[in-house]
């Protein structure tokens, strides 16, 4: 018997795909080796390139240890999930409680838990196509078929509701919006967010919506949170540390739920029994939540024109605009853009 079948591996893994951290990233390592210098720009990695967490985030971290040693409530500690119900009302955002915050490791994670509550083999989820990898991971991981609604170039990245409509099927259980956009950095305009939430309520579809880039915009660009607008359906709304926050490394991202709440009592005890699965989400990390929400926003400083991301992203666009061969749709959020070759 070879070695190759020797140890199984489950089949509907063979499908799953995370190319940021592929093949490609595996050759940057090999080169990286043979003593090259290789800039990653694979994963948004902010800490590797010298961007800092706030230091009053650090300090809490620090003063809090000694309370962070054991586990917590599956759902998170009362405090960080206090302050996320505090950020929903301050944007209009009604009916959470903390009971409907989920603390995670990452976003990744709540991503995972999600998808794996709510999908059997055969069920169809819509997701963004440029897609930011996870989410079409998770649902293949579940067996279910991810079905991509395209967010084109030509449309400055933004779908097209109507598009989007008429690919839910009766086996679509759930849309997934990525907003503002990785990779893109697409940003939906109001009347765009609206509509997609009404496909949303009137095809009984769960809303996720991830927006974990929701304070980096540029340019005087406005983010609206699709749990303003949904009431009809349940929509579960994905935020974090890793990027406003600059502090991936803490593996803190969060969940909220709003919307119809009462018809998805068994659906959200399903969530709840996977994460009491995994015990409890990085504990020091939550005692920087509340502190992270509050007070001063330094992300404005660095996204600002004359802040490191503003100048940074102003570089790119010089650099893609003087090229004879690129172009460039304007990220007007998030930390990245998608140029394309001009034809
Ligand atoms: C759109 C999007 N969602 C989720 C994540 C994962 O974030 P976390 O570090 O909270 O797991 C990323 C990371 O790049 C991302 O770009």
């Amino acid at each position: 018997m070879s070695n190759a079948a020797f140890v199984p591996t489950a089949r509907h893994l063979a499908q799953v795909r995370y190319e940021i951290r592929g093949p490609l990233a595996k050759r940057a390592h090999e080169l990286e080796r043979q003593g090259h210098e290789v800039i990653k720009l694979n994963i948004g990695n902010p800490a590797a390139f010298g961007f800092r967490t706030p230091a009053t985030m650090r300090l809490a971290l620090i003063e809090n240890l000694s309370q962070a040693e054991g586990y917590c409530h599956q759902k998170g500690i009362f405090p960080a999930r206090e302050a996320i119900v505090m950020e929903t009302q301050s944007r209009g955002i009604k009916g959470v409680t903390a009971e409907d915050v989920f603390m995670g490791n990452g976003v990744s994670e709540l991503i995972l838990m999600t998808m794996e509550a709510l999908l059997e083999p055969g069920d169809e989820v819509l997701l963004p196509a440029p897609d930011y990898p996870l989410w079409t991971a998770s649902v293949v991981i579940t067996g279910a078929k991810p079905v991509h609604y395209p967010c084109r170039e030509s449309n400055g990245f933004i779908p097209d509701p109507e598009e989007v409509a008429a690919m839910v099927t009766p086996k679509t259980k759930a849309l997934v919006l990525i907003n503002p956009n990785n990779p893109t950095g697409a940003v939906y305009p109001e009347h765009v967010v609206k509509a997609l939430v009404r496909i949303a309520e009137e095809r009984r579809l769960v809303l996720f919506s991830d927006e974990i880039y929701d304070k980096i915009l540029y340019d005087g660009a406005r983010h609206y949170p699709v749990a303003k607008y949904c009431e009809n359906t349940l929509c579960g709304t994905f935020g974090g540390l890793s990027k406003v926050y600059r502090a991936c490394g803490l593996r803190t991202g969060w969940l909220f739920f709003s919307g119809q709440k009462q018809h998805a009592q068994k659906y959200l005890e399903t969530l709840e029994l996977l994460a009491s699965l995994r015990l409890c989400a990085n504990v020091p990390g939550q005692w920087a939540v509340q502190t992270a929400l509050g007070g001063v926003q330094s992300i404005y400083e660095l996204t600002a024109p004359e802040g490191r991301l503003g100048r940074q992203r102003a570089a790119a666009l010089a650099g893609i605009e003087a090229s004879k061969y690129l172009k460039v749709v304007k990220p007007m959020g998030a930390m990245y853009a998608l140029p394309g070759v001009k034809t």
